[in-house]
Order: structure tokens, then sequence, then C-alpha cells
């Protein structure tokens, strides 16, 4: 593999994942679905209340097999939310399944006590009630598991799902609606032959986790689906939900995807890519106008292995998300205008100051800046709405890392080696390190104070400990 180590060698799920190879999967041959809405259980002039059991359940993900996994409601990925703008959401979650659990909400401009902090757990039988201000502009958030140690399994045997934050202005412009407007997980997984989820469980004797990647590719829970489309534009909303892989995505036609909005929401201006870098819990929604093709036609949503975000699965298992079929005319009233947002303007002139966040391993621990997570440390104070640029390091050896502090949004302002990618340069709560890569990347600390943490999000790492903490004061 070129660019070092590859990211699938040192690592205790090696003996595991050789030994198991998940039961052949015929690419398209499910048909595609969405996961189902949530539905407030009660709604009233400011705020919308829903209910959510955290439990087991069986999935029918394979042909003919069951998968025990841990859901939210039932459903693996949990339903999506569908929320507003300026209205509050009240989620209260119950823990009814045998392990603690935490709930984050992605990208939410939250108070502390709601962020789903990784000490906050919600033990066995306990519920907790997380608010949520309303504060996001119109974006693709999502929701996962964030208990301490234990985030890469809970998320891993179920636990995530979307939350669609919508706005006035978002509602103005003239993009796709729903049902043309898609979520779409991404996520891989390794099953055991009897159908049950392969993760490694924790090992205190070999700390050098390096997350797991699977040779089945899931969209919203389904292996390699088909989609029936008409010959229209879609507007697609693409998580990647994985522990560890990064996915390099393209259709098999060869033609450009219009990227229109990134983890924060809408881009400034639609970008052009023939090619999307998807890293671990970053979003991007990218319309696909069907209308080029003739009906009968399929392209495939593909995913190119390998290179600096290798692993050792057989890459010819993992290189097909999903296929399009071209099946039906339609008449679309939907277009990408030229201007899509106005992105706050975050001037490096005015930053108060500069701070560094080296990710690497060290003596066989994964840290960041030297050290291991630990609850009571603090590694940085901004002050409340103060602006700051964090400049993010990889440390090398051959590992990428998708960087994530809670909380704050940025802006990336540059990066060491290879350009910004156009489709980078909007609102951002994940951003990607290549090896040896440094990104700078330019934030408001507005809204909360309080203690948040930074991690990696390949989740194998977090857990293993590269994790860190800031407050705001
Ligand atoms: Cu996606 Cu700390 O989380
Ligand atoms: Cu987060
Ligand atoms: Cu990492």
């Amino acid at each position: 593999m070129a660019g070092g180590l590859p990211l699938g060698r040192v690592f205790t799920t090696r003996a595991r994942a050789q030994d198991v190879q998940s039961p052949p999967v015929t690419p398209f041959a499910a048909g595609f679905r969405v996961p189902p809405p949530i539905l407030p259980t009660e709604t009233t002039a400011t705020a919308d209340i829903y209910d959510v059991t955290m439990r087991p359940a069986l999935a029918q993900i394979l042909p003919g097999l069951s998968t025990p996994v841990w859901t939210y409601n039932g459903t693996m990925p949990g339903p999506t939310f569908h929320s507003r703008r300026g209205r509050t959401v009240i989620v209260r979650q119950r823990n009814a399944l045998a392990v603690p659990t935490a709930v984050h909400l992605h990208g939410a401009n939250v108070a502390r006590e709601s962020d789903g902090h990784p000490e906050d757990v919600i033990p066995p039988g306990a519920a907790r009630t997380y608010t949520y201000p309303g504060l996001n502009a119109a974006s693709t958030l999502w929701y996962h598991d964030h208990a301490i140690h234990r985030t890469g399994t809970n998320v891993y045997m179920g636990l995530a799902g979307m939350f669609i934050v919508s706005d006035d202005h978002e509602q103005s412009l003239p993009l796709p609606r729903p049902p043309f407007d898609v979520p779409l997980i991404i996520q891989d997984r390794l099953f055991a032959p009897d159908g049950q989820l392969v993760h490694p469980v924790h090992d205190p004797t070999r700390p050098l986790r390096q997350g797991i990647f699977g040779d089945v590719i899931l969209v919203n829970g389904v292996p390699m689906p088909f989609m029936r489309v008409a010959r229209r534009r879609y507007r697609f909303r693409m998580l990647n939900g994985s522990d560890a892989r990064v996915y390099r995505l393209s259709l098999s036609s060869g033609d450009p995807m219009t990227v229109i909005g990134s983890d924060g929401g809408l881009l400034a201006a639609p970008v052009q890519t023939t090619s999307l870098v998807l890293a671990m819990a970053e979003r991007y929604e990218v319309v696909i106008d069907f209308s080029r093709y003739p009906l009968g036609r399929s392209v495939v949503l593909r995913n190119s292995p390998g290179g600096d975000v290798g692993d050792e699965v057989d890459p010819a298992r993992v290189s097909q998300v999903m296929r399009f079929d071209v099946v039906e005319d339609a008449v679309d009233t939907s277009s990408i205008p030229a201007q899509l947002a106005t992105l706050p303007s975050l001037d490096p002139a005015q930053a108060v100051r500069t701070r560094d966040w080296r990710f690497e391993r060290n003596g066989g621990q994964w840290v960041i800046n030297g050290k291991p997570w630990e609850a009571a440390r603090i590694d940085a104070r901004p002050a409340f709405q103060s602006l700051e640029i964090w400049r993010f390091t990889n440390g090398g050896g051959g590992w990428v890392h998708p960087i994530h502090p809670h909380l704050v949004e940025f802006r990336l302002l540059d990066r060491t080696g290879r350009p910004l990618n156009a489709y980078e340069r909007g609102m951002k709560d994940v951003v990607f390190l290549g090896p040896n890569e440094t990104t700078r990347a330019i934030m408001r600390f507005g809204d909360f104070r309080g203690r948040y943490p930074i991690h990696c999000h390949n989740l194998g790492h977090e857990d293993n400990d590269m994790m860190a903490q800031f407050e705001v004061v």
C-alpha cells in the first residue's frame, strides 16, 4: 500500500478480522430504504418533544440471517429527526440496553449538559433528557452514542441516526425536496457466519486500537442496495457513520456530483466534483442529476479503497456502495442556485490566538499533544465568543485522523502539502487529517460556556484514548 503504514495493520482486530469474512453478499440485490422519521410525542408552541428507548433488536440485514443490534426505538440506523431552526427539540432517552450509553448530537450548538459528554453516561435502566435549543442553521447533523470507552462498540452495534435541520432560508431555495431529499448513512460492518456483528472486545493488554474495517457496506442499514430513481435531480445527505473507514466516492458514469452542503450546512456556492472524500463523521450534501441518463440506465456509487485511506479488506468487497436505476421520467422544478448561503466571515486577522493540537501514536497509545484522555484535565480555555485559530497536525506513522471538536463549527484556512478541496470550504465540524498533514481552522466560541471534548472520529482511536477536553470560559 502506498503512503506508509496501512490503516489495517497493527491492531488486535486483525486477528479477528482475518479469521472472519462476512458471508458473501450479492451487490444491488436488496432494495434501498430510508430510516423511518421519528414523530414527536408532544408539540408545544416552541418545542418538539420526543421519546426514545435504546433497546436491543433483531435486524434482517443479510439475506436469511438475523443480526442482533442495539437501537434507538428498534431500528438500525435510528429514526431520522426533522427539526426547524429556532424550535427547541427535547429528547427523553431511556436506556433499556445492558450497557451504559450517552447520546451526542454531533454538530449541535448545545449546552454542555445536553452534549452527550462521554462522562455523562446513562446507566442501564436510567434515562436522561437532552435539550437542543435550535441554534444550528439548516444542516445534516447526526446523533450517536458517546459513552466513555464504549463509543466504538455502541455505534457499531447500531446506535446512530440522522438529525436534519431546516430553516427559512434553505426552504426558500429551489433545491430538491422530499422524497427527492434523501439520507444516505454509509457504514461498513463485519458479519460472522451466523449474522452477528463482529467487534473486538476491549483488551486492556493491547491498548493500541486501530478501529474496525468491515467488508460489507451498508446504506441506511441495507447492504449495497439498489434504488429506483426518476430522471431528475436528487439531494443526497451523505453521512459516513463508519468506525474507521474513509470513503472516496464517485459515480460509475464518471459524471460530476454537485456538492451543496457540508457538516455545518449549505456551502456558499455549489461545487462540482467527480470524487468526494468522506471521512468518518463527515457529512456532504450532494445533488445528482439523473435526467442526463436514459431510462434503463444504472449508475453505481463507487468507493475507491486503498491509498492512504486503505485497509486490509479485499478492495473488491468494498468498492461499491449502492446502485441507482433510472426507471422513470419526471418533471423537475428543482434547481441549484449559484449562491446557496452567506457564510460567517471569520477573519484570521481578528483571531485572538492560535493553538496547536497534535494527533499521534506515542508509546503504543493514541495521544493528543502527548497525552491520553483524562476526564479531569482541560487542555484549552478559549474565551466565550472569542475567535481562535486551531492548528491540527497529524504526527505521522501513516495513520489518518478525522478530528472533531464539539460545540463549534469552523472554516478551514489551509492545509500543508495539498490544497483544500473546494467542497471543504464551507462550515465544518470534522477535519480530515491525512498522513503528516497540518490543517488550520478558524472558529468562534459562541453561545455556551463549559467543558467539551475534542477527539479523533476513528472510534477505535477515540476510545483508546485520542480525546482531550477544552473549556469555554
Ligand atoms: Cu460524532 Cu464526539 O462525536
Ligand atoms: Cu460531535
Ligand atoms: Cu485517529
